[in-house]
């Protein structure tokens, strides 16, 4: 058991508490970042933008790549597979957006992305990993900005990369390596393997950040006191839940906060996450978006179908406080709810989908793989 932190220092930021909010696409926008935020401290990080888009000024990346005018550290995470694109993306990061971190994913397992050796794929290649991880470091130095990578343990168990993958990341300059204890095969489902975050501790230097089902703030302590993890990254946890930010602030010093909401609490919190969406994108955009977190804030809660649904449906901020009126302010929270899994989970894949003999050659340097500028599946 090691000794709990109490922040977390990447490179020339530090983060008053060791908690960064995962990247997940099509969640962590501005508005949920910012409703997150004010929960506790911690590092928030923008959801995936692709370096290829950002380069060649997409529309889509550009409108994603927005921040809340409270966000004082800016996070993003890039995906990429081109160490040029790449290095050309980060300086834009640092020059124009003003960002302060910049996270590189290397764990996505959708096959649209592995098939084309991106994300989860990516880190078979150790040499062209290590090109790409060099091209961004040097492009983040002249700002003092620290690069991180996210990964996962590695194609499959019979293919595993993730200690190579610290090496490398140690070796090319990067501030830490946060580890999602599954590999490309297991998606999201099974459970996340600790050990595995806790061999990488032991294999390098750097701060590891450890990843995978923390579902309370206990689970965040547990996790570092059994791995040694520096920090911790906490995805489907905090869906329809904003308020675990807290607890885990309160965890990591030292108070044993757990918040369970009432019905009426979880409603207040709901109208503010839409009408933080509202202000960031308009508000039938908002609405909209707002309508995929529905599940989640209601989880447990004895809502029932209609309501639910009509909520689903949702497309104004008024409608929105009307079927709001319906749910029971007094309802207290679900307590049996607590520590379950939320989110996906799915099956693992059959097989993972692979470039033409990728697996042949470890190496990878100068290999051209294939980017595209509108990929926005993320994890
Ligand atoms: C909806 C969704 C979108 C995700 N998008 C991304 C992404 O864009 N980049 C990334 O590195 N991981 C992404 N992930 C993976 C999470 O960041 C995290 O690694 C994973 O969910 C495991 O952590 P958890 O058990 O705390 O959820 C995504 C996960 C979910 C559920």
């Amino acid at each position: 058991m090691t000794a709990v932190p109490t922040s977390l220092t990447l490179g020339s930021l530090r983060v008053d508490t060791p908690v960064v909010l995962a990247p997940m696409a099509g969640i962590t926008n501005a508005a949920y970042r910012r409703l997150c935020a004010e929960q506790g401290a911690g590092l928030y990080v923008c959801e995936m933008i692709t370096s290829r888009g950002l380069v060649e000024g997409d529309e889509t990346t550009r409108k994603m790549l927005v921040f809340d005018e409270l966000e004082s550290v800016r996070s993003v995470q890039l995906y990429g597979t081109d160490p040029i694109y790449i290095g050309k993306a980060v300086e834009i990061l640092c020059a124009d957006y003003g960002v302060a971190h910049v996270d590189l994913n290397f764990g996505c397992p959708v096959p649209k992305v592995t098939r084309k050796g991106g994300g989860g794929a990516l880190p078979w290649k150790r040499g062209l990993l290590g090109e790409i991880l060099t091209s961004a470091v040097a492009a983040a130095t002249p700002y003092d900005v620290p690069v991180t990578m996210k990964t996962r343990k590695g194609l499959d168990d019979d293919h595993l990369t993730y200690l190579d993958a610290g090496r490398i990341a140690q070796e090319t300059g990067v501030a830490a390596i946060a580890l999602h204890g599954r590999t490309v095969q297991q998606a999201y489902s099974g459970e996340a393997d600790w050990d595995a975050i806790s061999a990488l501790v032991e294999h390098v230097e750097i701060p590891v950040l450890g990843n995978g089902d923390i579902w309370e703030a206990a689970d965040a302590l547990r996790m570092v006191e059994q791995t040694g993890a520096a920090g911790v990254v906490v995805g489907r946890g905090c869906l329809g839940r904003p308020w675990l930010f807290r607890d885990l602030a309160a965890a990591f010093h030292g108070e044993d906060v757990a918040t369970l909401p009432s019905l009426g609490e979880v409603r207040s919190m709901m109208r503010r996450h839409a009408e933080l969406l509202s202000e960031h994108m308009g508000e039938e955009r908002g609405c909209k978006e707002f309508r995929k977190h529905v599940t989640w804030y209601l989880k447990g809660f004895s809502a029932g179908g209609e309501l639910r649904h009509r909520l689903a449906l949702v497309d104004s901020l008024a409608t929105l406080d009307q079927l709001l009126e319906d749910l029971d302010p007094q309802e207290p929270f679900p307590a049996r709810e607590l520590g379950t899994p939320r989110g996906r989970q799915g099956a693992p894949r059959a097989k993972v989908v692979l470039p033409e003999g990728w697996l042949d050659d470890t190496d990878g340097r100068g290999a051209h793989v294939r980017e595209d500028a509108n990929e926005t599946t993320g994890g």
